[in-house]
């Protein structure tokens, strides 16, 4: 909760900023840790949503495994403490140099993406004298019902390696010596909310479970990836972990000696993030009342690149309701956070929230117009 002694420290602070409630943070990861250990699954949080160094290290301390798209992330997150034992690295690109470094460092597994990918870690671990530890990106063809651009598991989609090409890979891995194949590895989208969703990708897991045993390859790793959504309407609720690990537990069959992995993002660090702006003028436009904020689209990309949703709130007014566009000072029309949303009668100075920002949030901002990165300031610090 953003309460009013917060709300008065907020206005001596420079705009925009992240703020981050570490109650939430924690809250959200012990439940996470405790749904999560009562079937033994195995957490790597998603680094990509949030990479910032403090949440990081207490991401760690709670045990968790790292789920990292470049050497940057690893680095970033063995640096916060995650075991290298516990860290696994994804991603349809990975340069020679980024494969190398985390060879060097023990990783766990290397979530592959295509044949050529795996012939150059196998190549790079074999001038290092290693065996590398992979799971194949499977794309199972699940329909994510999300946006367009974070769903990954479709016949279009760059991502995973298709199922008509399983048999080329598993044929070529018998000719590799310094790849050893632990299991496979899906990532279907992002921010979904219909659990029914994951059903279907359970029921394809188990094809593919039987396809892999009928070869006589038992893999120890079924990793599902991430995409359990959170409600953008209702900032002050938690990720629905316990329905998500239940569905998975009671729809996957795993066997004997199996483990389940599972990479959760935007569920571990997206309610705990708000960011905060001041209002700089409210100005006439034909048909509404332009806010224009402090924040722009350069520091929360998500509703230009996506259209998504974030709640705003206005902190400090208790006046009538009115309707305001609610807009950076980018100049890109896309800079605008809301459109036509009621806000208690906003005037410069106030101080607004744009909630539900932790997870692809700061670590998505960017300095175009060569404006300064947001600071983040978390709940013990004001
Ligand atoms: N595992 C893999 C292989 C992924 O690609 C992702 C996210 C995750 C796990 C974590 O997914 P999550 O639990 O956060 O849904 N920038 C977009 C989201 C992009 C997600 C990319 N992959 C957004 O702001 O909505």
């Amino acid at each position: 909760m953003i309460n009013k002694d917060k709300i008065k420290k907020f206005r001596d602070l420079r705009t925009p900023f992240y703020y981050y409630d570490l109650e939430v943070l924690n809250n959200t990861l012990s439940t996470l840790r405790k749904e999560s250990e009562k079937h033994g699954y195995i957490v790597h949080y998603a680094v990509k949503s949030n990479a910032n160094p403090r949440i990081l290290q207490i991401i760690s301390s709670y045990g968790f495994g790292a789920d990292c798209v470049s050497w940057n992330e690893i680095d970033a997150a063995l640096k916060a403490g995650f075991d290298p034992s516990r860290i696994v690295f994804a991603g349809v690109g990975k340069s020679d140099l980024e494969i190398s470094n985390a060879l060097k460092a023990g990783i766990f597994c290397f979530n592959c993406e295509s044949i050529p990918e795996i012939e150059v870690i196998d190549d790079l671990a074999q001038s290092l004298g290693t065996i590398a530890r992979i799971a194949l990106r499977i794309n199972p063809l699940v329909e994510a019902h999300t946006h367009k651009y974070i769903t990954t598991g479709i016949e279009e989609s760059k991502f995973g390696i298709h199922t008509w090409e399983l048999d080329n890979v598993m044929n070529r891995l018998t000719e590799l010596k310094n790849t050893e194949l632990i299991g496979m590895h899906f990532h279907i989208g992002s921010q979904i909310t219909k659990l029914s969703v994951f059903q279907s990708l359970c029921t394809h897991i188990n094809e593919l479970n039987e396809w892999f045993s009928s070869r006589g390859r038992e893999l120890k790793i079924i990793n599902v990836g991430g995409g359990l959504g959170i409600d953008y309407e209702n900032p002050e609720t938690y990720p629905m972990f316990s329905e998500y690990i239940n569905l998975l537990h009671e729809f996957l069959d795993l066997k004997a000696g199996q483990e389940l992995h599972m990479e959760p993002g935007r569920a571990v660090t997206g309610q705990c993030g708000s960011l905060i702006s001041k209002v700089l003028y409210v100005k006439n436009g034909s048909n509404t009342l332009f806010a224009i904020i402090d924040a722009g689209m350069t520091d929360l990309i998500r509703p230009a690149l996506y259209q998504a949703h974030h709640k705003i709130e206005n902190l400090t007014s208790r006046g009538d309701l009115y309707r305001y566009d609610v807009v950076g000072p980018i100049c890109e029309s896309s800079d605008t956070f809301a459109k036509f949303i009621e806000l208690p009668e906003t005037k410069r100075g106030d101080i607004v929230a744009i909630r539900s920002a932790g997870a692809y949030g700061e670590v998505m901002a960017s300095r175009y117009n060569l404006r300064e990165l947001p600071a983040a300031v978390f709940s013990d610090e004001v």
